[in-house]
């Protein structure tokens, strides 16, 4: 059964301690979800998705395995989405969620800082929607899956060599030129039985030469014989090189953010 958006079950209200707001934002009263509140929901729930947003616990496996990916933190659900902290020069946390609940809006209303990213399984004017004035969108993404197993074999071109290292859960894949430059690179990761596709990047001079369907073949040949669903967030250029694999998009993912005057 789906569950339908905006239909959370949430605690008795709490003061929001978001750590973006200082005292000139709004102050604002929320609802906090209880402690293992969106798994209990989720077990509940069988593998689905919605016509809006994507399965929380897929969204959560695919976040779990980038954490792993990247070295983050664990996601923490937090407002109906998923919080992970990022911690970076750029980024100090994200919360990702599975589709529109209230706690979107609430959370928004909270941060008046840059450098906090709110990200939807949904699309651009959705978000926008629930977002304060002063929100940027940024460029759109997509949520994908895999629909195949198993690809068509391709051959690197002439003159190029592949380098593969494994550090626990974390497969790199890297490709050199002739001359010995990095030509492209990407990373898989699992968790559960989900594998993701991650930072697949073909530097410019080398695209179109058949890397990227090298780089995922690779990654994918890592990937454990338990983990049979494969996601990835794509940018539009992406998304056209995962097309060509038979990937699907189950959903648009839009990503907003304050941005420095
Ligand atoms: C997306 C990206 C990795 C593709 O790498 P690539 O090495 O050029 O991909 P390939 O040569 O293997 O492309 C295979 C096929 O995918 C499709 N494709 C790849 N990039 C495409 C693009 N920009 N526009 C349209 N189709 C594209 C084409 O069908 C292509 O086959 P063709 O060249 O015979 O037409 C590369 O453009 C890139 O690094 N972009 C910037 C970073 C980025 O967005 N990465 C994706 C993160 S999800």
């Amino acid at each position: 059964m789906a569950i339908p958006a905006r239909s959370f079950r949430i605690s008795p209200p709490v003061r929001a301690a978001c750590p973006a707001r200082s005292s000139s934002c709004r102050a604002v009263s929320v609802r906090k979800i209880s402690k293992g509140w969106l798994d209990r929901v989720v077990s509940r729930s069988p593998w689905r998705m919605n016509d809006r947003g994507v399965d929380p616990q897929i969204l959560k496996a695919w976040l779990s395995a980038r954490s792993i990916a990247r070295g983050l933190s664990a996601p923490v659900p937090e407002y109906g989405g998923f919080r992970v902290d990022t911690r970076s020069d750029t980024e100090v946390a994200r919360w990702v969620f599975p589709q529109i609940v209230s706690g979107l809006e609430t959370l928004a209303h909270s941060i008046c800082k840059p450098r906090y990213f709110l990200k939807l399984c949904g699309s651009a004017e959705d978000l926008r929607a629930l977002l304060p004035a002063n929100w940027t969108l940024h460029a759109p993404s997509y949520f994908m899956q895999a629909t195949s197993s198993s690809w068509p074999v391709r051959h690197l071109p002439r003159g190029y060599r592949i380098a593969l290292s494994r550090a626990n859960a974390v497969s790199e894949v890297r490709i050199f030129s002739e001359a010995g430059d990095l030509a492209a690179s990407g990373y898989g990761a699992e968790a559960g039985n989900v594998f993701i596709y991650d930072r697949i990047v073909t530097q410019p001079d080398h695209r179109r030469r058949g890397l990227g369907r090298i780089l995922m073949q690779k990654l994918h040949e890592t990937k454990s014989q338990t983990c049979n669903t494969q996601l990835l967030v794509a940018t539009e250029d992406g998304r056209s090189l995962y097309a060509t694999l038979g990937w699907k998009t189950i959903s648009p993912y839009s990503t907003a953010s304050i941005v420095s005057a």
